[in-house]
């Protein structure tokens, strides 16, 4: 099975950037699955059902979360019907909306699960536990199973990874907006990134109109962070292949697309 992720989709310019290059990403890689990080689409704070819609009809299969999944109001409107957006599944019982999905691939199925981080983030229930729980339910259907674990620290993340080393498919960052070089299979075959990055405006500091934030430096006070809507774009993520009999992963890529990095040039 070949899976495709994208790393955070931040504000316009990461939607169009995922518009504009996903059918180029898909007639190279072939993904069957194409999942993406929406946690930042609707101008930085969280998502809109119109937006939710319109990743879908580009050709996004689900949808992943975090931390901004409840910034925009509207998303309590319609997380109860949208079953191809899954949220940190480790929020606290009885939250709106669910922590993993199993889809269809042909005869095959793939499980996506979404975790949050808990060091410099909210107190949530613990993600590892909350892990062995769900993995337990989710191994009855399926031995293919992509995680997304949305956390602020590279320690944690790498936690994670070695601690369902074997158990699933593949553990791959977000949250942190600037991939990771460090796309490996783990020894017990979990294809495993740190951070996939983040698609939106390249000449931005994590997304983030850079002349507000380098005031926010400056000047310690407080400040509103925009998403720039014009300027050069970003795409980040990764590719992996999945053994459909094992689970296992069996190759892993990162992608990083911007002017430096052109589509199949640059100095990738
Ligand atoms: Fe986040």
């Amino acid at each position: 099975m070949k899976v495709l992720f994208i790393g955070d989709v931040v504000g316009s310019i990461g939607r169009e950037m995922l518009k504009e290059t996903l059918p180029q990403l898909k007639k190279h890689y072939r993904p069957q699955v194409t999942i993406v990080n929406g946690e930042n689409a609707a101008g930085g704070r969280g998502i809109t059902e119109k937006i939710y819609k319109e990743f879908l009809q580009n050709g996004v299969d689900v949808l992943t979360m975090g931390n901004h999944t409840w910034d925009n109001r509207e998303i309590f409107d319609f997380i109860k019907t949208a079953n191809k957006m899954i949220r940190p599944a480790n929020f606290p019982e009885g939250t709106p909306g669910i922590g993993y999905t199993i889809i269809k691939v042909n005869q095959l199925k793939l499980a996506v699960m979404n975790l949050q981080g808990r060091v410099f983030m909210n107190t949530l229930d613990d993600p590892f536990r909350k892990a062995d729980e769900l993995l337990a339910e989710i191994e009855k259907e399926t031995n293919c199973i992509f995680v997304d674990f949305h956390a602020e620290t590279t320690s944690e993340k790498q936690a994670m990874g070695w601690y369902l080393d074997g158990r699933v498919s593949a553990v791959v960052g977000t949250h942190t907006h600037v991939q990771t070089n460090d796309a490996r299979i783990l020894p017990n075959g979990t294809g495993y990134l740190t951070d996939a990055g983040m698609t939106g405006p390249y000449d931005s500091i994590l997304g983030v109109d850079r002349d507000i934030i380098i005031q926010k430096f400056l000047t310690q006070l407080p400040v509103r962070h925009e998403i720039p809507d014009k300027g050069r774009k970003l795409l980040s993520g990764c590719f992996f292949e999945i053994n459909d009999q094992t689970g296992k992963c069996t190759k892993i890529e990162n992608i990083v697309i911007n002017d430096d990095r052109p589509f199949g040039g640059g100095f990738h």
